[in-house]
Parts: structure tokens; sequence; C-alpha cells
């Protein structure tokens, strides 16, 4: 399929180096015909990759942290002047964890951490949302999307507090999917991705645990990054119009599974 997203403009945070789920999503975002800015936080953007995909995608980098509203707003309002319009999509693919990158513990968090947590994984969406909507730079129809984990739901040690992040995160799609879609027929939903190996997901404690536990949980298997980004694309598309304020799978099955019989085997006599 080509030109899904001709005539589009966006925004799209997260991508840190080439193995990130946004890097990709900009790459199939450009294949298909969007034009969009790329943002990272000012002490992502000294390492320099970001560069790289910029101008593979004939744009720029706005500096923005997610956790500043000055700083998003100077960044969505640039981005309305050099894309020359409204924007009709916006990816949030932004996590981080003091405490999950320092070794603390679920039961031994240190507080200031947290709530940096809090702040960068799920309160920078509320802001993000927050700015678009004072600015009005939604197009009718535009279409947002959250990048998500399984751990809002479900119990998984190692993913700290992550998992509350997410959680918040998640709410927060719901809530401003409400009040976006009552007020321009904004859609707001997000992605609960498999683990996948990137910068953040290897931070975790255990990573590679999760991710062959997953695996074999899944009768399609952990989805890779790529595809996480087609399906994003296609959230971004007028194909999805009606979607809005639901948290999406993109897992292979595993979210839906009691087990599998890769799993059992592995608790079979003997073994
Ligand atoms: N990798 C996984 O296993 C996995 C699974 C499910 C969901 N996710 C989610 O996907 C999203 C993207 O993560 P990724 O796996 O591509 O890893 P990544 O490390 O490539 O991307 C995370 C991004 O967040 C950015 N960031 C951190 N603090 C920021 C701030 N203050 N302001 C702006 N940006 C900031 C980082 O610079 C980085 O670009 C995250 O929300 C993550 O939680 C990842």
């Amino acid at each position: 399929m080509h030109n899904l997203l001709a005539g589009k403009r966006g925004i799209i945070f997260g991508a840190l180096d080439e193995n990130s789920i946004a890097w990709k999503v900009a790459q199939k975002a450009h294949e298909q015909g969007a034009r969009f800015t790329l943002t990272n936080a000012p002490v992502a953007l000294r390492m320099g990759e970001i560069k790289k995909l910029a101008d593979a995608c004939g744009t720029i980098v706005i500096p923005a942290d997610a956790t500043v509203v000055d700083d998003l707003e100077k960044l969505v309002q640039q981005s309305v002047e050099h894309l020359g319009g409204k924007l009709d999509f916006v990816l949030h693919s932004i996590g981080m964890s003091p405490n999950v990158r320092k070794g603390k513990t679920y039961t031994d968090v240190n507080y200031e951490w947290m709530m940096k947590t809090l702040d960068i994984s799920a309160l920078s969406f509320h802001k993000l949302m927050q700015t678009c909507m004072k600015q009005d730079a939604l197009n009718e129809w535009g279409s947002v999307v959250a990048l998500t984990y399984i751990a809002a739901q479900r119990a998984f040690p190692g993913y700290g507090d992550m998992a509350d992040a997410k959680a918040t995160l998640e709410s927060m799609v719901r809530s401003f999917g409400y009040y976006y879609g009552q007020q321009k027929r904004v859609r707001v939903n997000s992605i609960s991705q498999s683990p996948t190996a990137t910068t953040a997901g290897s931070g975790i404690k255990g990573f590679d645990s999760f991710f062959g536990f997953a695996d074999s949980m899944s009768p399609l298997g952990n989805a890779p990054a790529e595809d996480c980004a087609n399906y994003t694309i296609t959230l971004f598309s007028d194909l999805t119009r009606y979607v809005t304020m639901q948290n999406l799978y993109h897992d292979g099955g595993f979210s839906t599974m009691g087990v599998s019989e890769l799993v059992m085997a592995r608790f079979g006599e003997g073994k």
C-alpha cells in the first residue's frame, strides 16, 4: 500500500536510535507520504543519531523535554509553522524510569525518582494533549498514539514503577479520547507492544527472560518493532477513523493466552 498518509502532518516523539520503535514509525510514515517533525529530549539529541533520521525523512528535529510544558508549547507551535498547517497525527513513544534504570526494586523505590518515572512516562502525555488542545493544533479526525506495555494490567516483576506509569498513561489516553473526540473528532489510542529489544526495553532487569517467555506464550511470537510501526501507520491513516479510546494489543496473541504448549513442556515431568 502506498501513500496512506499522503498530505498528513505530524510530530514523532522518541526516536533515539535505529532500534527505537519511533524510528521505524518515522521511516514508515515518510514512505507513506507524511510530513512530520521529529523531537526528543535535549540530552538524547546530543547522541546525534536522530539527525541521520531527519535527513533521510527530509525534516527537522526540534528539541523538547516532554515533561516541560514550555518546551511542548514551542514544539507544537514550531511544528505547525514548519509543516505549514495543523497536525493530523502525533506519536508519543516515551518511557523512562530512574528506579528501573538504577536497579531499585518495586518495594524499595526512591520516591523522587518515581515522580520522574510518572512525569516522563505518563504525565508528559497529558501535558502534550493539553498543549495541542489549547493551541487547537490538531485537525478534525486527527490521530494520537501512545505506546504502552501489558504490565499496566498484569504483574510483571522487574518492570517496577513503569507499570504504574503505563496504567496512568492508558487512563489518560481514555480520558483525552473522550474530550478530544467530543470536541474535535480527534481519536486517541494506545498500542500495547510485545517486549522489544530497544534502549528502553533492554533496560528492564531480566529483559531476555521477559522476551523469551512472551515469545513462547504467543501463538504468533513477539511482534517486531517494524510491525508495531506498520500498525501505528494504520491508526494514523483514514482507514481507522472510528477507533478511539482503545488500548490495542500488538503482541502476537500474548494478552489472551493462558498457557502455551511450549511453556508447559518446560515444566513437564523430568524437566
Ligand atoms: N521496548 C519494549 O519492550 C517496549 C514494549 C512495550 C512498550 N514500549 C514503549 O515504547 C515506547 C518507546 O520505547 P522504545 O522501546 O522504542 O525505546 P527507546 O529507548 O528507543 O525510546 C524511548 C524514548 O523516550 C525518550 N525520552 C525519555 N525521556 C524523555 C523526555 N523527558 N522527553 C522526551 N523524550 C524522552 C528517549 O530519549 C527515547 O527516545 C516507550 O513508551 C516504551 O515504554 C516498549
